[in-house]
């Protein structure tokens, strides 16, 4: 039976925001991958890649996003916006049968809107130092993820919307495809 709710999305898609609304509204626990790791590893997710590399980051993301689908039940998970794209996660995802993927889909100037203030916070997009350039790095970043992300099984689209309508679209998408 499906119980949670796996959000999926570039960084600055909206997953922590839609996901928090979406759990007060379903009355589900809200849990975000990267606070997990977090505080599993207690260090900050810069600090992690800092000391010891993105490959030592993308193998915890990897054992702590099995545990978290395992142990979690009624739960909005949040992942990464890298989550999808390593190893076999996004199959580890789609079958999970506890789970229904949703891939919060954003344009790339809105992501550079959001993302150019707080570049400094996430450790592969702080050495853009224009709008241009971070433009450019999302543009094909995005373009190397969506082969993951487009697998997911409910796509909505977020751009100029409320957070209260994506998740009025995601939770109709929902009963749609569970035929409730
Ligand atoms: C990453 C996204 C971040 C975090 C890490 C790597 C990525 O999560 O997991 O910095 O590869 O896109 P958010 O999408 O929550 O910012």
């Amino acid at each position: 039976m499906v119980s949670n709710i796996v959000l999926i999305g570039y960084m600055g898609s909206g997953k922590s925001s839609v996901g928090k609304y979406l759990a007060t509204r379903l009355n589900k626990v809200f849990l975000d991958l990267d606070d997990y790791i977090e505080a599993k590893e207690g260090k900050k997710i810069t600090d992690i890649f800092k000391d010891h590399g993105e490959v030592y980051f993308r193998k915890k993301e990897k054992q702590f996003l099995v545990e978290c689908l395992k142990e979690s039940d009624n739960t909005i998970i949040s992942l990464g916006g890298g989550t999808p794209c390593f190893g076999d996660n996004m199959d580890v995802i789609l079958r999970d049968k506890k789970s229904i993927s949703v891939y919060l889909k954003t344009s790339i100037s809105t992501l550079t809107d959001r993302l150019y203030d707080e570049r400094a916070k996430r450790p592969l997009i702080a050495h853009a130092n224009s709008v241009e350039a971070l433009t450019e790095f999302i543009a094909k970043h995005l373009f190397e993820r969506n082969i993951f992300y487009t697998k997911s099984e409910i796509i909505v689209a977020t751009d100029n919307k409320e957070i209260s309508s994506i998740s009025e679209e995601i939770e109709n998408a929902i009963l749609r495809i569970l035929n409730l």
